[in-house]
């Protein structure tokens, strides 16, 4: 079976990006490969973050992950700062990365434009983080957004540089995308993010979740009732692709195409797919919530085999690299 890994950042959201864009493909794929997840807090706390609140929200990621179905007898989930030999794999890595390639990736740029007092170091080595995550388990597929590919690109480039350095040791990790690699925000122009606050939560309130959806920009052209739409453009109606099904998908695009319905009655309608589609998740996390010792049980567990073979990798690290007095 292949390995493949992936992660996700305990930012406090778990928003339709994410689970559109990577963790309704972590829970289809969960069975034909061999699957590790990890909340990766290392990489969290590259933006400025509320330090009492970061064990809560951990937790709840891992919780609100296996509401969404993981299921922790088929992959291993665990948090990253486990496993001190991510951040040791991390410096290993910088030291075959170049300045200039960490300068050029662009979520580097557009993090550095959102948090100008705050350009950390390990925000511009964010990629290797990931890279050292992703090959300390020589994972060679790897569940994200379409916005990760220019990190999985350097991934396998510095792959194969510590490999001509130092021996063949690391496959080249590839992408597995979902049929929605790239899912805009509420404002219908860039991606939906928390840190943009363009996003709706999984676990969003019902009334949270239509007064978001009754601000969210749909086709510009409609300005009037009755002017008709060009759905091809809409958000709403691209969520509409995903959460409702075809016929309801037909019907809404032709009435909106001769004005029959409005935004406020599509975006209605969306609001109920949303809500029915995620109510099991809602009641799962529900249920979960109520007992963390659980969830800690998995993320344990989940550290315990990971760390077999991340002892493993860094050995071999070691030893090709000289460092094995
Ligand atoms: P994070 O937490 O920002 O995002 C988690 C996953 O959600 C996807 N995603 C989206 N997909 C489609 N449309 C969107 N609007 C959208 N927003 C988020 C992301 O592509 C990602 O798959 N850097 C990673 C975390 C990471 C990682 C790794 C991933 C750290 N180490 C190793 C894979 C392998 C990230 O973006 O997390």
């Amino acid at each position: 079976m292949e390995r493949v890994f992936s992660g996700i950042q305990p930012t406090g959201v778990l928003h339709l990006g994410n689970y559109l864009g990577a963790v309704r493909n972590w829970v289809a794929i969960q069975s034909d490969y061999e699957c590790i997840y990890c909340v990766v807090d290392l990489h969290a706390v590259t933006q400025s973050y509320d330090v009492a609140a970061m064990p809560g929200r951990i937790l709840e990621l891992a919780t609100g992950l296996l509401a969404c179905g993981l299921d922790a007898t088929q992959v291993r989930l665990f948090v990253q700062s486990s496993l001190p030999q991510h951040a040791e794999l991390a410096w290993v890595f910088t030291c075959v990365t170049s300045m200039g390639e960490l300068g050029r990736q662009t979520q580097f740029k557009s993090k550095s434009e959102q948090q100008a007092d705050n350009i950390n170091v390990g925000l511009f080595a964010y990629p290797v983080l990931q890279a050292a995550d992703i090959l300390l388990y020589k994972a060679s597929r790897v569940p994200v957004g379409e916005d990760q590919e220019q990190h999985l690109e350097l991934s396998r480039e510095i792959a194969r540089r510590f490999n001509a350095r130092f021996g063949a040791t690391f496959p080249e990790p590839r992408t597995l995308f979902t049929s929605t690699p790239r899912i805009r925000g509420l404002d219908g122009a860039a991606k939906m993010s928390k840190s943009l606050g363009n996003h709706i939560a999984v676990d969003e309130d019902e009334a949270v979740l239509r007064r978001k959806l009754a601000s969210a920009v749909t086709d510009p052209a409609r300005q009037k009732r009755a002017d008709p739409g060009h759905p091809e453009i809409c958000n709403i109606y691209s969520l509409h692709k995903f959460f409702s099904d075809s016929g309801s998908c037909q019907e809404i695009e032709s009435a909106c195409r001769t004005a029959a319905i409005g935004c406020v009655d599509c975006k209605k309608r969306l609001g109920d797919q949303l809500l029915a589609h995620f109510a099991p998740i809602r009641e799962r996390w529900r249920t979960l919530r109520e007992r963390p010792d659980e969830v800690r049980d998995v993320l344990r567990q989940g550290q315990r085999q990971c760390q077999q073979l991340a002892d493993a990798t860094m050995a071999e690290v070691r030893a090709k690299m000289g460092l094995n007095w």
